[in-house]
Protein backbone atom coordinates (compact mmCIF):
# COMPACT_ATOMS: atom_id res chain seq x y z
CA UNK A 1 0.00 0.00 0.00
CA UNK A 2 1.37 3.59 -0.92
CA UNK A 3 0.44 6.40 1.58
CA UNK A 4 0.84 10.21 0.08
CA UNK A 5 0.51 12.90 2.49
CA UNK A 6 -1.16 16.20 0.35
CA UNK A 7 -1.19 19.53 1.99
CA UNK A 8 -4.82 19.89 1.49
CA UNK A 9 -7.82 18.58 0.13
CA UNK A 10 -7.83 20.38 -3.35
CA UNK A 11 -4.23 19.32 -3.79
CA UNK A 12 -5.67 15.14 -3.15
CA UNK A 13 -8.33 15.73 -5.78
CA UNK A 14 -5.76 17.31 -8.09
CA UNK A 15 -3.39 14.59 -7.65
CA UNK A 16 -5.83 11.72 -7.80
CA UNK A 17 -7.70 13.54 -10.95
CA UNK A 18 -3.86 13.48 -12.30
CA UNK A 19 -3.65 9.51 -11.88
CA UNK A 20 -7.73 9.13 -13.43
CA UNK A 21 -6.85 11.22 -16.65
CA UNK A 22 -3.33 8.97 -17.00
CA UNK A 23 -5.85 5.97 -16.86
CA UNK A 24 -7.83 7.10 -19.30
CA UNK A 25 -5.31 8.84 -21.36
CA UNK A 26 -4.07 4.57 -21.65
CA UNK A 27 -7.85 3.14 -22.07
CA UNK A 28 -10.33 5.78 -23.24
CA UNK A 29 -12.74 3.05 -22.22
CA UNK A 30 -11.78 2.43 -18.47
CA UNK A 31 -14.14 1.76 -15.82
CA UNK A 32 -14.11 4.31 -13.10
CA UNK A 33 -15.54 3.31 -10.00
CA UNK A 34 -16.84 6.27 -7.92
CA UNK A 35 -17.84 7.05 -4.49
CA UNK A 36 -20.04 9.35 -3.12
CA UNK A 37 -19.88 11.77 0.06
CA UNK A 38 -17.75 15.08 0.21
CA UNK A 39 -14.67 13.44 0.00
CA UNK A 40 -14.29 12.76 -3.44
CA UNK A 41 -15.54 15.89 -5.17
CA UNK A 42 -12.54 17.69 -5.38
CA UNK A 43 -11.21 14.77 -7.64
CA UNK A 44 -14.22 15.06 -9.77
CA UNK A 45 -14.41 18.77 -10.18
CA UNK A 46 -9.85 18.42 -10.77
CA UNK A 47 -11.43 16.26 -13.34
CA UNK A 48 -13.84 18.29 -15.13
CA UNK A 49 -11.36 20.98 -15.15
CA UNK A 50 -9.20 18.81 -17.37
CA UNK A 51 -11.73 17.55 -19.47
CA UNK A 52 -12.75 21.19 -20.30
CA UNK A 53 -9.49 22.10 -20.65
CA UNK A 54 -8.72 19.38 -23.49
CA UNK A 55 -6.08 17.39 -21.26
CA UNK A 56 -7.94 14.66 -21.26
CA UNK A 57 -10.76 12.92 -23.47
CA UNK A 58 -13.10 11.09 -21.40
CA UNK A 59 -15.82 10.55 -23.94
CA UNK A 60 -15.09 6.96 -23.54
CA UNK A 61 -15.24 6.56 -19.94
CA UNK A 62 -17.21 3.86 -18.03
CA UNK A 63 -18.79 4.93 -14.62
CA UNK A 64 -19.67 2.50 -11.99
CA UNK A 65 -21.22 3.26 -8.71
CA UNK A 66 -19.90 1.81 -5.32
CA UNK A 67 -23.15 1.62 -3.63
CA UNK A 68 -26.58 2.80 -3.10
CA UNK A 69 -29.70 3.22 -0.97
CA UNK A 70 -32.56 0.71 -1.04
CA UNK A 71 -36.25 2.37 -1.11
CA UNK A 72 -35.02 5.88 -2.25
CA UNK A 73 -36.65 6.69 -5.58
CA UNK A 74 -34.23 6.68 -8.30
CA UNK A 75 -34.98 10.28 -9.02
CA UNK A 76 -34.79 10.89 -5.30
CA UNK A 77 -31.88 13.74 -5.61
CA UNK A 78 -30.27 11.92 -2.54
CA UNK A 79 -30.22 8.49 -4.51
CA UNK A 80 -26.38 7.97 -4.90
CA UNK A 81 -27.73 7.57 -8.95
CA UNK A 82 -28.60 10.48 -8.89
CA UNK A 83 -25.40 11.75 -6.67
CA UNK A 84 -23.11 10.32 -9.69
CA UNK A 85 -24.89 11.61 -12.46
CA UNK A 86 -24.97 15.41 -10.86
CA UNK A 87 -21.42 15.01 -9.82
CA UNK A 88 -19.14 12.72 -12.05
CA UNK A 89 -21.40 11.73 -15.30
CA UNK A 90 -23.03 14.93 -16.37
CA UNK A 91 -19.70 17.15 -15.42
CA UNK A 92 -17.47 14.85 -17.67
CA UNK A 93 -20.10 15.55 -20.38
CA UNK A 94 -21.01 11.57 -20.28
CA UNK A 95 -24.37 10.29 -21.30
CA UNK A 96 -26.49 7.91 -18.92
CA UNK A 97 -24.97 5.02 -21.13
CA UNK A 98 -21.77 5.57 -20.23
CA UNK A 99 -23.26 4.88 -16.52
CA UNK A 100 -23.92 1.38 -14.12
CA UNK A 101 -24.90 0.83 -11.01
CA UNK A 102 -27.56 -1.23 -8.69
CA UNK A 103 -31.00 -0.81 -8.49
CA UNK A 104 -31.71 0.04 -4.85
CA UNK A 105 -35.63 0.59 -6.07
CA UNK A 106 -36.28 -3.13 -7.31
CA UNK A 107 -38.27 -5.86 -5.31
CA UNK A 108 -35.74 -8.36 -5.07
CA UNK A 109 -33.17 -6.33 -3.67
CA UNK A 110 -30.86 -9.59 -3.62
CA UNK A 111 -30.80 -10.54 -7.22
CA UNK A 112 -30.28 -7.00 -8.16
CA UNK A 113 -26.75 -6.92 -6.07
CA UNK A 114 -25.87 -10.32 -7.95
CA UNK A 115 -27.15 -8.98 -11.03
CA UNK A 116 -25.06 -5.67 -10.44
CA UNK A 117 -22.03 -7.63 -9.25
CA UNK A 118 -22.24 -9.94 -12.03
CA UNK A 119 -22.29 -7.14 -14.53
CA UNK A 120 -18.88 -5.37 -13.35
CA UNK A 121 -17.48 -8.62 -14.04
CA UNK A 122 -19.40 -8.63 -17.55
CA UNK A 123 -18.15 -4.65 -18.35
CA UNK A 124 -14.48 -6.39 -17.71
CA UNK A 125 -13.64 -5.59 -14.30
CA UNK A 126 -13.08 -2.07 -12.27
CA UNK A 127 -9.84 -0.70 -13.45
CA UNK A 128 -9.47 2.14 -11.04
CA UNK A 129 -12.06 2.13 -7.29
CA UNK A 130 -12.10 5.62 -5.60
CA UNK A 131 -13.30 5.07 -2.66
CA UNK A 132 -13.64 7.30 0.90
CA UNK A 133 -13.27 6.02 4.42
CA UNK A 134 -16.35 6.80 6.81
CA UNK A 135 -15.32 7.77 10.42
CA UNK A 136 -15.84 3.91 10.99
CA UNK A 137 -13.38 2.53 8.51
CA UNK A 138 -16.39 1.31 6.18
CA UNK A 139 -15.21 1.57 2.44
CA UNK A 140 -18.89 1.66 0.50
CA UNK A 141 -21.44 0.78 2.84
CA UNK A 142 -19.09 -2.09 4.45
CA UNK A 143 -20.11 -1.56 8.16
CA UNK A 144 -17.41 -2.92 10.81
CA UNK A 145 -17.63 -6.93 10.68
CA UNK A 146 -18.04 -7.06 7.22
CA UNK A 147 -16.66 -10.13 5.24
CA UNK A 148 -13.56 -9.41 3.67
CA UNK A 149 -14.73 -11.83 1.31
CA UNK A 150 -18.11 -10.55 0.51
CA UNK A 151 -20.13 -9.62 -2.47
CA UNK A 152 -22.26 -7.01 -3.68
CA UNK A 153 -25.16 -7.20 -1.28
CA UNK A 154 -27.79 -5.23 1.28
CA UNK A 155 -26.77 -3.88 4.55
CA UNK A 156 -28.16 -2.57 7.50
CA UNK A 157 -26.52 0.93 8.35
CA UNK A 158 -24.89 1.76 12.03
CA UNK A 159 -26.60 4.31 13.55
CA UNK A 160 -23.14 6.31 13.10
CA UNK A 161 -23.27 6.46 9.12
CA UNK A 162 -26.91 7.32 9.21
CA UNK A 163 -26.21 10.38 11.76
CA UNK A 164 -23.14 11.11 9.47
CA UNK A 165 -24.96 10.96 6.08
CA UNK A 166 -27.70 12.63 7.70
CA UNK A 167 -26.14 15.98 6.55
CA UNK A 168 -27.80 15.28 3.31
CA UNK A 169 -31.22 14.88 4.44
CA UNK A 170 -33.94 16.97 6.14
CA UNK A 171 -34.13 14.73 9.29
CA UNK A 172 -32.15 11.52 10.31
CA UNK A 173 -35.31 9.92 10.18
CA UNK A 174 -35.19 10.26 6.39
CA UNK A 175 -32.07 8.13 5.94
CA UNK A 176 -32.51 5.03 4.45
CA UNK A 177 -31.97 2.16 7.17
CA UNK A 178 -31.13 -0.29 4.19
CA UNK A 179 -28.03 -0.18 1.59
CA UNK A 180 -26.41 -1.78 -1.48
CA UNK A 181 -23.05 -2.22 -1.38
CA UNK A 182 -19.90 -3.55 -3.29
CA UNK A 183 -18.84 -5.95 -1.16
CA UNK A 184 -15.22 -6.06 0.17
CA UNK A 185 -14.11 -9.18 -2.33
CA UNK A 186 -15.63 -6.95 -5.03
CA UNK A 187 -14.24 -3.86 -4.39
CA UNK A 188 -11.03 -5.93 -4.20
CA UNK A 189 -11.09 -7.27 -7.65
CA UNK A 190 -10.64 -3.68 -9.15
CA UNK A 191 -6.87 -3.11 -10.80
CA UNK A 192 -6.29 -0.25 -8.65
CA UNK A 193 -7.69 1.36 -5.56
CA UNK A 194 -7.78 5.01 -4.68
CA UNK A 195 -8.90 5.66 -0.96
CA UNK A 196 -9.09 9.66 -0.32
CA UNK A 197 -9.76 10.88 2.92
CA UNK A 198 -9.43 14.51 4.47
CA UNK A 199 -10.06 16.09 7.70
CA UNK A 200 -9.08 15.34 11.63
CA UNK A 201 -12.33 13.57 11.89
CA UNK A 202 -10.93 10.42 9.32
CA UNK A 203 -7.41 10.35 11.39
CA UNK A 204 -8.39 7.45 13.33
CA UNK A 205 -10.09 5.25 10.60
CA UNK A 206 -7.40 6.16 8.30
CA UNK A 207 -4.44 4.98 11.11
CA UNK A 208 -6.15 2.00 11.74
CA UNK A 209 -6.65 1.11 8.05
CA UNK A 210 -3.08 1.55 7.37
CA UNK A 211 -1.10 1.10 10.50
CA UNK A 212 -3.71 -1.83 12.44
CA UNK A 213 -3.85 -5.45 11.50
CA UNK A 214 -6.26 -6.34 8.56
CA UNK A 215 -9.14 -6.97 10.07
CA UNK A 216 -13.11 -7.42 9.38
CA UNK A 217 -13.89 -4.50 12.17
CA UNK A 218 -12.33 -1.67 10.10
CA UNK A 219 -13.01 -2.58 6.80
CA UNK A 220 -10.51 -0.31 5.14
CA UNK A 221 -7.38 -2.28 6.66
CA UNK A 222 -8.44 -4.82 3.53
CA UNK A 223 -6.71 -2.11 0.87
CA UNK A 224 -3.65 -3.74 2.88
CA UNK A 225 -3.99 -7.18 1.20
CA UNK A 226 -4.78 -5.53 -2.48
CA UNK A 227 -1.31 -5.06 -4.80
CA UNK A 228 -2.17 -1.86 -5.87
CA UNK A 229 -3.81 0.45 -3.46
CA UNK A 230 -3.19 4.15 -2.70
CA UNK A 231 -3.95 5.81 0.32
CA UNK A 232 -4.15 9.87 -0.39
CA UNK A 233 -4.44 12.04 2.92
CA UNK A 234 -3.84 15.37 3.96
CA UNK A 235 -1.89 16.26 6.96
CA UNK A 236 -5.29 16.24 8.97
CA UNK A 237 -6.57 12.12 7.93
CA UNK A 238 -2.47 11.43 8.50
CA UNK A 239 -2.44 13.14 11.76
CA UNK A 240 -2.13 9.48 13.87
CA UNK A 241 -0.09 7.72 11.88
C1 LIG B 1 -20.82 7.07 2.73
C2 LIG B 1 -20.43 6.37 1.44
C3 LIG B 1 -18.95 6.05 1.42
C4 LIG B 1 -18.15 7.27 1.80
C5 LIG B 1 -18.54 7.72 3.19
C6 LIG B 1 -17.74 8.90 3.70
O1 LIG B 1 -20.99 6.17 3.77
N1 LIG B 1 -21.16 5.17 1.26
O2 LIG B 1 -18.58 5.58 0.15
O3 LIG B 1 -16.78 6.98 1.75
O4 LIG B 1 -19.92 8.06 3.14
O5 LIG B 1 -18.30 10.09 3.24
P1 LIG B 1 -17.60 11.50 3.36
O6 LIG B 1 -16.54 11.51 2.33
O7 LIG B 1 -18.68 12.49 3.08
O8 LIG B 1 -17.06 11.58 4.74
Amino acid sequence: MEVVIVPDATAGGELIAEAIATLVRRKPDALLGVATGSTPLPIYQALAAKVRAGEVDASRTRICQLDEYVGLPAGHPESYRSVVLREVVEPLGLDEGAFMGPDGTAEDVQAACDAYDRALGEAGGVDLQLLGIGTDGHIGFNEPCSSLASRTRIKTLTRQTREDNARFFDSLDEVPHHVITQGIGTILEARHLVLLATGEGKADAVAHAVEGPVAALVPASALQLHPHATVVVDEAAAGKL
